[in-house]
């Protein structure tokens, strides 16, 4: 019935963009066109400037782009014209009504269903690719099947695992491409025409297929799980800084053990994007509606520390510069979430530069890619934040050097010219524990990275 050589993708955000491409590179004999309400989005991916930075992106882009990956605002058209319809557009976390601050806001996934009722004038796979509570696809089903014009829809999940920043490794090369799909004839058949989409270019053994639900709780369960360890490594942090014990040696020997691993076991500011709070307070949020308080309270427990260890960094600037850091200069060296990326989305550094601000610092940002979206972010601000792309211009004059993102660039910098450049004391917070700690501390630096003793010429 489908033989899914016309693939359509609602939604050009970052998961969509970058999976469409992978799949019109490895699949030459497909067709797919990625629509989006955004023009600008739109008109960006068509551009030299893509909407975003993303290593690898742009070879991609450039060996398919109008070959068979075309880019539009038409989103009826695609819709007719495609078999296989993925959907990415956006379930951010609900910001009123029952569930606000926790339940996923699923009005952009409805009226998307609803725009391909009305649309289609054919039989369709509908394929989540957006993260989603668990039984979504049962209800978008439920609405797509209303339909008057006698239509088939299968709803199948696909969850996206690609981390900002390796996302075309992690495309090209997946641990694992998951479908869920209903367990009918037709579900299964539908099933098939996504798996052979994959197949392509992954290896067979690495396609999981699971019924549908599964497939929609393992995507969060997965976010959870690893948010969870970022949390749990951050949780030893502070005992760390008050006996001695030194979190990456830690995390080091927990990590050998192949039971626990030695990945996400990095220590620092804590966990920002835009998957992990979201992904976990929807969990959260799905337990509470099934009764389950201690559940609940469970998975909140990673959200809370996550915030703990942003305040925790802040009241440590605060207590080891004197108990005032108002009208000093602060350099914040990174913006982005984390590094390889322009996203600022939940950085934690927003988070530690408003709690900076409510102190009168004098913010200075700088970031080698995020500057843009930095911008938009404080400025509510004002004044009381300056940005610049030079670090060392951020530097200059500043009393305190403040790492949120693990540029390279940074740990790369001239630290005896920053020395030199900076007020004394001169501060260095590491939030990303990136630095090296003992030849700051050589040059003169007060030294405080997380989960590590300080190094103080001060405290002598
Ligand atoms: C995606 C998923 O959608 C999200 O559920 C998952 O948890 C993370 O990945 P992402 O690609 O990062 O989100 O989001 P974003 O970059 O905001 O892209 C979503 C796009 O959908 C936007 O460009 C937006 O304009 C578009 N959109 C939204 C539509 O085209 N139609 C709508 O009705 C709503
Ligand atoms: C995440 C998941 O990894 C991905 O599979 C899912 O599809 C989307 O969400 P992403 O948010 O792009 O991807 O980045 P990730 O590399 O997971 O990092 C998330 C945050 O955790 C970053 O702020 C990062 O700095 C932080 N982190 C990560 C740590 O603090 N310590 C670690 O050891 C690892």
């Amino acid at each position: 019935m489908f033989d899914g050589k016309h693939i359509a993708c609602i939604g050009a955000g970052y998961v969509g963009g970058p999976t469409m491409a992978m799949i019109a590179d490895k699949c030459p004999g497909r067709t797919v066109t990625v629509v989006d309400i955004n023009a600008a989005r739109i008109a960006a991916w068509q551009s030299d400037a893509l909407p975003f930075y993303e290593p690898g992106l742009r070879e991609v882009v450039d060996r398919t782009l109008n070959r068979n990956l075309f880019f539009s605002t038409d989103i009826a058209k695609a819709i007719r014209e495609a078999d296989v319809i993925f959907v990415s557009v956006n379930t951010p976390t609900k910001t009123f009504g029952q569930g606000a601050g926790c339940a996923a806001d699923l009005q952009y996934w409805e009226r998307t269903a609803r725009e391909i009722i009305q649309y289609a004038d054919s039989d369709k796979i509908v394929v989540e690719k957006s993260t989603l509570p668990v039984r979504s696809a049962a209800a978008m089903k439920r609405v797509l099947m209303s339909n008057e014009k006698g239509l088939h829809f299968e709803v199948l999940s696909n969850p996206e695992f690609l981390a900002e920043g390796t996302a075309i490794r992690d495309l090209e090369k997946p641990d694992r491409v998951l479908i869920g799909s209903d367990e009918t004839p037709s579900g299964l058949a539908a099933r098939k025409v996504v798996v052979d989409i994959y197949a392509e270019w992954v290896p067979r053994e690495r396609i999981l297929t699971t019924n549908v639900w599964s497939s929609e709780l393992s995507k969060v369960a997965a976010n959870a799980f690893l948010a969870q360890r970022i949390s749990s490594i951050n949780a030893l942090t502070a005992l760390c800084e008050t006996t001695g014990a030194d979190i990456t040696e830690v995390a080091h020997a927990i990590g050998l053990d192949t039971r626990i691993g030695p990945k996400f076991l990095k220590a620092g500011i804590g966990f920002g994007g835009s998957c992990f709070r979201k992904d976990i307070l929807n969990l959260v949020y799905m337990c509470e509606s099934c009764g389950l308080k201690e559940e609940a309270d469970y998975w909140r427990t990673v959200v809370t520390m996550n915030l703990h260890q942003q305040a925790r960094f802040v009241r440590n600037m605060l207590s080891r510069m004197f108990g005032t850091i108002a009208g000093k200069r602060i350099a914040l060296l990174g913006f982005a979430f984390k590094a390889d990326t322009s996203d600022t989305r939940d950085t934690p550094a927003l988070t530690v530069a408003r709690l900076l601000v409510e102190e009168h610092a004098e913010l200075v940002v700088t970031d080698p890619f995020a500057l843009p979206n930095a911008r938009k972010d404080l400025a509510d601000l004002g004044e009381a934040v300056a940005f610049t792309e030079d670090p060392m211009a951020a530097l200059d004059g500043a009393d305190a050097a403040v790492v949120m993102t693990d540029w390279t660039v940074y740990s790369q910098l001239d630290w005896a010219r920053v020395f030199a450049k900076m007020r004394k004391p001169a501060f260095v917070f590491d939030g990303r524990n990136c630095l090296n700690h003992n030849k700051l501390y050589e040059i003169g630096f007060q030294v405080f990275a997380i989960g590590k003793a300080p190094l103080s010429h001060l405290d002598r």
